[in-house]
């Protein structure tokens, strides 16, 4: 008896165990072929995860992959977070009870278009630190938060040899490109990160993706629309896919993109007939940048991807279906994928075979590269139909099971029901805020936006007075001065004297922005107050941390006696965030703190306007959305949580022709919504409903009709 105990106590640790060959990932021993995708919990409510997840496991999938996003756990030093959209554990146990797998990306770098990369943004404010480099005060910060991550992932047990769901972790992100530019300190750092992350001792393989120098044993992995020409920089580790593209996200001011589903089958099989093991739909499920968390600058509310499932955590198809297929005839081939290495031969100039053959296994990929034209070729059972830009899975070498470019079922429509519209609203304007308003101050010269708020608010306002003599000349003549100033971005509203003359912003390429405009100034003394706005701090690029935003300068008048004045040195006045802000009167207690007017008395089209009403969560279950197309740009909040910025006024530039599903992808190859709103319908989560008496509040900036607002149902 007690040996018997001892054995199967052995047996169990012994089997429990995650490790990696040439051909795959060793799950218990066992290769695997491991089909992924991207759910990144903050992006969704708790409330759907279940759903979500089963929706992945009915999808063929085997691991749900998600970052850890460090500026929702700890928004401010030492202060943690992990309730909520950021209860990480539950997201991995709800995985776990599904029987489904997880790859950790703990980073604690993220990129993600979500704000700062993840990096919370006091970090940026500790002495001396420098990001993604070899600096003292990053590296014990990064080593402090991966090791909490790891901590408690280890508490929970989540480690698969612990008998939990995790068999894969990430340190890093996509550090190739930095790594070459900073030179030295990036490879030192790069080291020092793998050696930080293997002492953890997880017991479960590490990845980095994106870098080709990963240090062993850490496995060096692809990311892109297609990997099936990557290798690993070892011959004993295998091929593996972090980020297949489904599409590509939105941002304000361009279109939707979209990746047609034939051409993401085709990108699988190619990688999988080159040996490709392991490989991760990102996104499966994106999801919504609720709050301020979208990064940027300008990245849109929604992060829906194109994917599988879309924003709202519906199928889109014909993707999902499709993909599905594909999933359930790769399992069929997998024993033979794993116990062989393929054997290519021609089919002809553009077609070709592969076959994987082991010990009465047989397992053929047959291809055809060609973009126009589809073909007939001989093998396994007879003929064998290959459209343009296809590969058919012959799982037992003689029957075709699945084509890429055979799809089954008709694209959805996406659906947007109105359920509900013709709110009672009532309005609150700002007063354009003073030197003498609480919390400002005064200091001589421009001062960079962060450095002032930290990001706990989009705004800041920059004031200043302008002392106009009777003597000026365009007094007489007419000849109105020009008001001109630049900004390093995002978004600037100009008002003179409480009135606004103007509004200005950049676009993702280049958040710089320029403002130049007549103003009428009179005698004595000219308000002028300008409201910066940030849209998601920057997500990417080298040292990102140090990139600024809020008016820089130079601010000129030009036009006047002295022909043009400077006031970039002026004595500036500042207040971070709006009134309505500070007060949280997008809360029901704090929405009582201010005189809403109603009915005759409803505003319209002004700047600075906060919109509020309340209402009856609709009937059914169907997700649920806001047409924001009558307004121009602000935040929502329902009940008091903000669901995102709108920014519906923001129209997307570019050119949307049609779109093949032949021929290489990029994300600029199939575009919607050209000439309409960059985002129209923004996401009400069910779960921040209550039955009765909801509590939406509207920010509105630069002026818009909320009666044009309506409450829609996405359908299916
Ligand atoms: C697959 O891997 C084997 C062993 O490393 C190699 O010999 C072969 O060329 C690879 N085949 C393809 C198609 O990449």
């Amino acid at each position: 008896m007690l040996v018997l105990l001892i054995i199967s106590w052995a047996f169990t640790v012994a089997v429990a165990t995650v490790s990696y060959d040439n051909k795959a990932i060793l799950i218990n021993g066992r290769r695997r072929i491991l089909i992924s995708g991207s759910i990144h919990y903050p992006r969704s409510t708790p409330d759907m995860w279940p759903d979500l997840i089963q929706k992945a496991k009915f999808g063929g999938l085997d691991v749900i992959q998600t970052y850890v996003f460090w500026n929702g756990h700890e928004p401010s030093r030492g202060q943690y977070n992990f309730q909520g959209r950021y209860d990480i554990v539950r997201f991995i146990k709800l995985v776990q009870q599904a029987g489904l797998y997880v790859h950790l990306r703990i980073g604690p770098y993220a990129c993600a278009e979500w704000n700062f990369g993840g990096f919370p943004v006091w970090l940026k404010y500790i002495p001396g630190i420098a990001f993604r480099t070899d600096n003292g005060p990053f590296k014990a910060e990064m080593q402090r938060f991966t090791t909490k991550i790891v901590d408690i992932m280890k508490a929970e047990r989540l480690f698969e040899p612990q008998g939990g769901p995790i068999i894969l972790s990430q340190i890093e992100n996509e550090y190739d490109l930095v790594e070459y530019q900073i030179g030295n300190p990036g490879v030192a750092y790069s080291r020092w990160a793998a050696a930080m992350a293997v002492n953890q001792h997880t017991g479960v393989p590490w990845v980095m993706c994106k870098q080709q120098d990963a240090p062993d044993p850490i496995i060096n992995t692809c990311n892109g629309f297609y990997c099936e020409n990557f290798t690993p920089n070892r011959n004993y580790k295998p091929k593996m896919w972090t980020e297949l593209w489904t599409s590509w996200f939105t941002e304000f001011g361009g279109p939707a993109p979209y990746r047609p589903v034939e051409d993401i089958a085709l990108a699988v099989l190619k990688f999988i007939q080159n040996n490709g093991t392991y490989f991760n739909y990102y996104m499966y499920h994106g999801g919504t940048n609720f709050g301020r968390t979208a990064g940027g600058p300008f990245v849109a509310t929604s992060y829906d991807y194109d994917a599988p499932l879309d924003e709202y955590g519906l199928p889109r198809e014909p993707k999902y279906t499709h993909l599905r297929e594909l999933h359930f005839a790769i399992k069929r081939a997998e024993p033979a994928l794993v116990s062989s290495n393929p054997m290519v031969m021609s089919l002809g100039s553009n077609q070709e075979a592969h076959v994987f053959k082991a010990r009465g296994l047989c397992a053929a990929f047959l291809s055809n590269y060609d973009q126009t034209y589809s073909v007939t070729v001989n093998f396994g059972n007879g003929r064998c139909n290959l459209p343009a830009w296809s590969i058919s899975i012959l799982p037992d070498c003689r029957t075709e099971i699945f084509n890429t470019a055979k799809t089954r079922l008709h694209g959805s429509h996406k659906n947007m029901l109105p359920v509900m519209g013709s709110f009672w609203w009532q309005s609150f304007t700002e007063p354009v805020t003073t030197p003498a308003d609480k919390g400002s101050f005064t200091v001589d010269g421009l001062k960079e936006q962060l450095s002032v708020t930290w990001d706990t608010t989009d705004y800041l306002w920059y004031m200043t007075d302008v002392t106009i003599g009777a003597n000026e000349g365009f007094l007489r003549t007419g000849k109105l001065p020009i008001l001109s100033i630049q900004s390093a971005g995002h978004a600037l509203q100009v008002f003179v004297n409480g009135q606004s003359v103007g509004i200005a912003y950049g676009k993702a390429e280049n958040p710089k922005l320029s403002f130049w405009k007549a103003v009428n100034l009179r005698v004595g003394v000219n308000k002028i107050a300008l409201l910066s706005a940030t849209v998601g701090l920057q997500n990417i690029g080298l040292h990102f941390e140090s990139w600024n935003a809020g008016i820089l300068g130079p601010i000129t008048l030009s036009g006047v006696n002295d022909g043009k004045w400077d006031m970039s040195r002026w004595k500036w006045s500042y207040k971070k965030g709006l009134n309505g802000e500070d007060m949280g009167i997008f809360s029901s207690r704090g929405s009582s703190f201010v005189r809403w007017t109603g009915g005759a008395g409803l505003v319209t089209r002004r700047p600075l306007t906060w919109y509020k009403t309340a209402f009856d969560a609709p009937q059914g279950n169907e997700p649920l959305a806001l047409d924001m197309s009558s307004m121009g740009k602000g935040e929502v909040w329902i009940n008091g949580q903000s669901i995102g910025r709108h920014w519906a006024a923001n129209k997307a530039y570019g050119s949307c022709g049609r779109c093949s599903y032949t021929g290489y992808y990029n994300e600029k190859k199939c575009l919607s919504d050209c000439g309409s709103s960059s985002q129209r319908w923004y996401h009400v989560p069910r779960s921040w409903l209550s039955p009765k008496g909801n509590l939406l509040v509207v920010l509105e900036e630069w002026g818009g009709d909320p009666r044009g607002i309506s409450l829609v149902r996405r359908t299916g």
